[in-house]
């Protein structure tokens, strides 16, 4: 997998600065979540501690300096070498030109050179874009995808989707 230093910007091909959030960015994390539509939207508070506490597995992506995409997530308490993707959220004005494959991409190979072998995520059945993002992901990493239950929606109520785990591994 690709590694890229520190806080530097740009995959090649984009023209995006890539970069772990300071804890200012919690308002910006909750904004572009909200705009994202299709997320269980979260408090305020919520993103600034996520910002503070879980900055080296958050990313936020930027355009000419505006925010157009983030992506939220932590190492698993229990099995460290696991990036949990918990939020991706980019603006619908910056769809469909890779702003979250090359934020996961940056965020996957950041995990990697800290040893980290597996990425995880939950994707409800209808949301076509998301699946996409993590089955191409795993094909560029060469990975082994696999797909299973994790909630359903009697567990999480209010009409959602089931939620299924994908988990990708192991990443070199
Ligand atoms: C899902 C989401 C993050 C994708 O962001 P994006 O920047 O548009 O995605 P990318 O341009 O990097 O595309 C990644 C892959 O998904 C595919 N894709 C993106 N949007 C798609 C759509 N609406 N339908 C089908 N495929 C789609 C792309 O074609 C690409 O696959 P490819 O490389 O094989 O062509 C964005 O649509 C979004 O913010 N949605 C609302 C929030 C959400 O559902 N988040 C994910 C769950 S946490």
């Amino acid at each position: 997998m690709t590694a890229h230093p520190a806080d530097s910007p740009t995959p090649p091909g984009h023209d995006l600065e890539l970069a772990h959030p300071t804890v200012t960015d919690g308002p910006v994390l909750h904004e572009l979540a909200a705009a994202a539509g299709g997320l269980d939207v979260n408090t305020r508070y919520a993103y600034l501690i996520w910002a503070r506490d879980f900055a080296r597995t958050t990313v936020i992506a930027r355009r000419g300096g505006e925010p157009v995409g983030a992506i939220t997530g932590y190492r698993r308490p229990d099995a460290d070498d696991t990036l949990f993707v918990w939020q991706v959220a980019v603006d619908p004005s910056a769809r469909r030109r890779g702003v979250a494959a090359a934020m996961l991409a940056w965020l996957a190979g950041r995990h990697v050179e800290g040893g980290g072998r597996w990425v995880e995520a939950t994707v409800t059945p209808s949301n076509e874009a998301s699946r996409r993002l993590f089955t191409r992901f795993a094909d560029d990493a060469s990975a082994p995808v696999a797909w299973s239950a994790l909630f359903g929606a009697d567990e999480l109520g209010d009409g959602h989707e089931p939620e299924e785990l994908v988990r990708i591994g192991p990443l070199r």
